[in-house]
């Protein structure tokens, strides 16, 4: 993967434009746009889109009087035509930076071209061990004893991409899936919000699947 251009805000002081994407709930969302209250996180979110209508996450994008848009697969002909059509509605609001929060699709080959090496995702698993849609689950079957959440940056692959960030949690003994994902997402929200504003603040670089901040 090629370096990333540079988010702005490590350039000219204005903080950088980010669009969120979002599937349901909207918890590690609502990190991000209390987060970017403060001037001095370094980062706007300057839209919200989702793959559905009516979730929790778009309704909090409206009550922070951020726009919102949808680009659902169902109204599409091909998934590549809903593909392009995500990739325009984001492309319309500039963003430096592409957040997938719990966006429960696979961008596909033109959103990635769009956006290179400017889109990252968090997983709810400490890659590159349990992959895919659930995480939480397959690590507790596995009976792993740690698990976490893994911030990278989007590749072609499921949730492959060069690491960003990733954060540690025990497995408890009496766990099911959703006190661990509860948990999970307790330390994956700190870790966005902690990442997220430094990419935004301090510009970011890849060598050789290393992600580096600074310029
Ligand atoms: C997060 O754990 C995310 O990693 C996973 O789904 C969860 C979304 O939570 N893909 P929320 O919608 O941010 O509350």
């Amino acid at each position: 993967m090629s370096t990333p251009p540079p988010v702005p805000d490590a350039v000219t002081g204005a903080p950088a434009r980010v669009v969120v994407l979002v599937s349901g709930s909207g918890t590690n969302l609502q990190a991000l746009l209390d987060a970017a209250v403060d001037p001095a996180y370094g980062a706007r979110i300057v839209a919200v889109g989702a793959d559905r209508e009516g979730i929790e996450g778009l309704a909090r994008a409206d009550r922070s009087n951020v726009p919102t848009f949808v680009a659902s697969l169902k109204d599409f002909s091909s998934r590549e035509a809903w593909d392009k059509a995500l990739a325009d509605k984001v492309d319309a609001f500039e963003p430096d930076l592409v957040v997938l929060a719990g966006f429960m699709k696979l961008v596909g080959p033109h959103f990635l071209e769009r956006f290179e090496g400017r889109v990252v995702n968090t997983h709810p698993a400490l890659c590159p061990s349990f992959p895919g849609v659930n995480g939480p689950g397959d690590a507790l079957a596995y009976g792993v004893k740690v698990t976490g959440a893994t911030l990278f940056v989007v590749d072609a692959g499921v949730d492959t991409g060069p690491i960003v960030a990733q954060t540690v949690v025990p497995v408890e003994d009496d766990d099911d899936v959703s006190a661990l994902h509860e948990r999970i997402k307790v330390a994956e929200r700190q870790m966005l919000v902690d990442n997220v504003g430094r990419l935004a603040r301090e510009g970011f670089r890849i060598t050789d699947r290393k992600v580096r901040f600074g310029l």
